[in-house]
């Protein structure tokens, strides 16, 4: 062939790969208002920024009729492009190719994308649109899978992993996401499970639809395997755009510093009328969250699940910080298994990818009752205490209200190497509330109820304030509320050069 066939020949080819599944299969596609594999990647990069690879790679599969059904690029498009001009890698499976289905060589287009991804310390964004593994090839479609597994779980705490489900994602395919850092899922028109509807119905003798099974609600509200839903591809992608602009490109760097004009030293007055008198009354914790980020710009992760806890990125003067927050609109703010498991993930996010957490903390202690002691409070607590404990990322409390029991000390106290603790006037620091408390010190022992609110009023006037925990240097100051982002501001400012050792080991522990 001379060069100006081969070029003619490429010409065809990459026309041929473009076209994915053909007019109709793209027209279904779209029907089912979801964009095609090629225009996601158009939204997610910034415009001109891809560059494709392997857009002739074609599966070697002769069984089931399959060699002459071969489409150039084998039904995924892989490549990198720049995110605000920041570097990422990219995979994107094309459901309009043999359902997006994963074979053998379309899955060694995706190892190399996340080999690229490792080699240059730069995020990868998977968007899932898949049949799962391709049925004609067997163990080999199979292998792919491990192989992709294989490599987000080296990646895991090394670069940003993000998984974006816009169609089906079922069977062993579900793993890959569950590896990576944040999943987020398009509502009506993604659903994941491990075994659809028909084998349940088989098993279990259950009728459950896709969606009730494993729609983005399911999986954002109830089971916290998706952080985020969306009501359709576009926003979706955008917000992935915002959340990269929060993330470093990998381990080894800090999270971007972006311009802001927010003022540093602004002071807020109405945070000192925020916790309301009455200690049972709650207040909105956002409140405090959006008065002292940069801009009141605050990306939130998993915000329906487990809503007793907040957790999500914002930047204080440019720079990226995590927060973890107790939120007393929400079962007053306590912790239960699934707040646990939230926050502990998040925590561990930050810390790997040098993310300094700020936590504000309004937290009555631990939900009592059997669902969570038999479903194991004990061990998914724990993950919070031990996430918070090994971090090594500058650690700021600030509490503004109750900090009692246990709950006080898993959420980022003094006593797990938290840099600086602060808290408001309204800080209260005890084992237990006062009400619990005297009907523990005087069982059997209160005649008049007259009696039990003295005792009450004597453990308030004890412990309903910051000082026993600051005489004991458990708070490094207290701080009128009106000055929390400044006085945050500058105590990030000088935890900058924070360094700390930890005893050599392989790998931790932690209570899975
Ligand atoms: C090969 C597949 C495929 C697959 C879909 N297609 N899934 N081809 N392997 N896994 C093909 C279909 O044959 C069809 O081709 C085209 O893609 C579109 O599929 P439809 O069924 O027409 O689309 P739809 O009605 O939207 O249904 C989508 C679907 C369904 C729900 C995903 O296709 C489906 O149930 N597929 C099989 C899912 C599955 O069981 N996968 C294996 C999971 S186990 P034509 O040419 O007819 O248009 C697994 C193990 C991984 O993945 C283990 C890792 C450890």
């Amino acid at each position: 062939m001379d060069a100006q066939s081969v070029v003619k020949e490429l010409e065809r080819q990459r026309e041929e790969a473009r076209a994915g599944g053909g007019p109709k299969r793209i027209e279904a596609q779209h029907e089912r208002g979801k964009l095609t594999a090629r225009e996601r990647i158009e939204v997610l990069l910034d415009p001109d920024s891809f560059e494709e690879y392997d857009m002739f790679v074609e599966h070697r599969c002769q069984h089931f009729g399959m060699a002459d059904k071969k489409v150039p690029g084998d039904g995924v498009v892989t490549g990198c492009g720049t995110i605000n001009g920041r570097l990422v890698f990219v995979y994107s499976q094309d459901f309009t190719v043999l359902g997006g289905s994963l074979s053998e060589t379309n899955a060694k287009k995706i190892c190399k994308v996340q080999d690229m991804a490792m080699k240059m310390g730069a995020p990868i964004i998977g968007i899932n649109d898949s049949g799962g593994a391709r049925i004609q090839e067997g163990v080999d479609s199979l292998s792919g899978f491990g192989e992709i597994f294989q490599r987000n779980v080296l990646a895991s705490g090394v670069i940003p992993q993000i998984s974006v489900i816009m169609g089906p994602c079922a069977g062993g395919a579900v793993y890959s996401p569950a590896l990576t850092d944040f999943t987020v899922m398009v509502r009506g028109s993604s659903y994941m499970f491990v075994t659809g509807p028909d084998v349940v119905k088989t098993v279990t003798h259950e009728d459950v639809t896709h969606e009730e099974l494993g729609g983005a609600n399911i999986h954002s509200k109830h089971t916290g395997v998706a952080d985020m839903a969306f009501d359709n591809d576009i926003e979706a992608l955008l917000q992935i755009r915002r959340l990269c602009n929060f993330l470093p490109l990998n381990n080894r760097q800090n999270p971007p510093v972006w311009p802001t004009d927010d003022p540093a030293d602004r002071v807020e007055m109405a945070l000192n009328t925020l916790v309301p008198d009455n200690p049972n009354k709650p207040y909105d914790m956002y409140e405090l969250l959006l008065k002292i980020t940069d801009e009141a710009d605050f990306f939130e992760i998993q915000p329906d699940y487990a809503k007793n806890i907040i957790i999500g990125f914002g930047r204080m003067e440019g720079s990226t910080v995590g927060f973890v927050a107790n939120q007393p609109m929400e079962m007053a703010g306590c912790l239960d298994i699934d707040a646990s498991r939230k926050a502990a993930r998040f925590v561990r996010f930050c810390d790997a990818f040098n993310i300094p957490i700020v936590s504000l903390v309004d937290v009555p202690g631990f939900l009592p009752g059997t669902a969570q002691e038999h479903n194991g409070v004990i061990k998914h607590g724990a993950k919070l205490l031990y996430a918070y404990a090994e971090a090594t990322v500058p650690k700021i409390t600030i509490i503004t209200r109750k900090a009692y029991g246990g709950a006080y000390i898993v959420m980022a106290s003094k006593h797990l190497r938290s840099d600086i603790n602060y808290a408001w006037p309204t800080a209260e620091i005890a084992v237990m509330g006062p009400e619990g408390a005297v009907e523990v010190l005087y069982k059997n022992k209160i005649e008049k109820p007259e009696d039990k609110d003295a005792h009450v009023e004597a453990y308030r006037d004890q412990f309903a304030s910051p000082f026993a925990a600051a005489s004991r240097g458990y708070l490094d100051d207290v701080m009128r509320p009106q000055n929390t982002r400044w006085r945050l501001c500058r105590t990030l400012g000088m935890l900058k050069s924070k360094k700390v050792e930890t005893p050599w080991k392989k790998h931790d522990n932690l209570p899975l």
